[in-house]
């Protein structure tokens, strides 16, 4: 450790800062461990959002203050997501309603540039939302949709295979940069380079990364990169990242007096303009996680050096204690030695109830968790659990405290007695 490296992350005065983390329910503070499925926000993102309407904002490009004030929030989220991506220019981010709707839009824009008989590679660790989109399009354009298969053991994708699936026919690989149902981080910097080598272009999910690691789409060197606000501390938008040369050669869908070029030619009707304020602050809350550094983006590396490390050291403490509860079972990688490869999100199953069961039991007793698929419909079909209620996701994020792993792991013996 250098001697300028920044200090272990304290949650106990950040979360302070989250109002929504302070909220008693049955009598104790409610444990947030829904992370996966959509972050709490800071005070300083609630003021932001809350400010944008309380001052006046209007539409884009007016010559009057409130028009202005409006320009200015768009223009301070895009060069927001640009630190935190590390694009090298903000109008290569582009806003939209969700991941999801923005995958729709850019998909639909790219199987225009496909051919009968081109190819795809999807694979079966991702969310359906960085599937379906594509599988669509290809159905589509009469393109033939490949799948990149993961280890059932440690839900790890097999990118050893991947060179099998590429050929001069593949036009894009569709990948996760991490599981929003297992944790599993992938190497996509090798996948893509493969993919690249092949001629294929690169379209990386990072909702479920985003909050926990760092992205850097130029070292990344991928061609797309998506994410969500609201997984990361902020409010309901998506934000999208595209090569400028791309975004600017595709064909978009958009109306007549749209803007020509990036960003805002892909960026259809009126935004959330009082979210993108939000956008603001919320990558502002991250980089101030960070000990100083000159610039924002640098802030953000130490942020998320920090972050890492402390939620490495809550999934190894989580995953030594799981053990000891009778009957859990913990999906994807449990080697503690092998954290740097997954995030604090574990899918388990608890011997004698459903997923369901155990999210309702926790549940009332103001523990939050996730159960099902969580629309990660090809993992849970591959694990031959999709038609068994599928799993209960635990996911942590950095405001989580190792006293709240004690409680979820203490309900979960609770419950393992009961029925042993
Ligand atoms: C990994 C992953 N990808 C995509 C999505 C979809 O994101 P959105 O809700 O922004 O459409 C989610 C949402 O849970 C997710 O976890």
């Amino acid at each position: 450790m250098t001697a300028n490296y920044p200090p272990p992350l304290d949650p106990v005065p950040l979360r302070a800062q989250f109002p929504a983390l302070q909220q008693i329910v049955s009598g104790q503070t409610a444990v947030y461990l829904d992370g996966p499925g959509g972050t709490q926000t800071p005070q300083s993102v609630i003021d932001a959002i809350s400010q944008a309407l309380t001052l006046g904002i209007s539409n884009q490009g007016g010559p009057f203050l409130a028009s202005i004030r409006t320009d200015a929030i768009v223009q301070a989220a895009r060069a927001a997501i640009a630190d935190l991506y590390n694009a090298r220019n903000p109008e290569e981010i582009i806003f939209g309603q969700n991941m999801t709707s923005l995958t729709f839009a850019i998909s639909r824009a790219i199987a225009q540039t496909w051919q009968p008989g081109d190819e795809i590679i999807v694979t079966r660790l991702d969310h359906d939302a960085n599937i379906s989109p594509w599988r669509l399009a290809a159905a589509d354009r009469g393109v033939t949709v490949r799948w990149l298969d993961f280890d059932p053991t440690d839900c790890t994708l097999r990118l050893d295979t991947l060179p099998d699936l590429l050929n001069a026919r593949t036009r894009l690989l569709a990948i996760s940069f991490a599981s929003n149902a297992v944790g599993t981080i992938t190497d996509v910097r090798r996948a893509a380079q493969m993919a690249h080598a092949a001629g294929a272009q690169v379209y990386v999910d990072a909702v479920h990364y985003a909050p926990h690691d760092l992205i850097d789409v130029q070292a990344l060197d991928c061609d797309f990169l998506a994410a969500s606000v609201y997984k990361f501390f902020g409010g309901h938008v998506g934000a999208l990242y595209g090569r400028y040369e791309l975004l600017d050669a595709l064909p978009a869908y958009k109306v007549r007096p749209a803007p020509a070029k990036p960003a805002g030619k892909w960026e259809t009707g009126t935004q959330s303009f009082e979210s993108l304020a939000g956008v603001t602050a919320a990558v502002n809350y991250l980089a101030a996680i960070s000990g100083a550094a000159e610039t924002r983006r640098q802030q953000l590396v130490q942020a998320m050096a920090r972050i890492k490390a402390y939620e490495m050291g809550l999934s190894d403490y989580f995953l030594r204690r799981a053990t000891a509860v009778a009957g859990l079972k913990v999906y994807g990688i449990t080697d503690v030695e092998r954290l740097a490869e997954r995030t604090p999100t574990f899918a388990i199953s608890l011997a004698g109830y459903t997923p369901e069961e155990v999210a309702t039991r926790l549940g009332a007793q103001g523990i939050y968790v996730w159960h099902g698929h969580y629309y990660a419909v090809a993992v849970m079909e591959r694990l031959g659990l999709l038609d068994k209620g599928g799993l209960v996701r635990i996911g942590f994020v950095h405001y989580n405290t190792y006293a709240e792993a004690d409680r979820v792991l203490a309900a979960l013996a609770q419950l393992a007695a009961e029925r042993s």
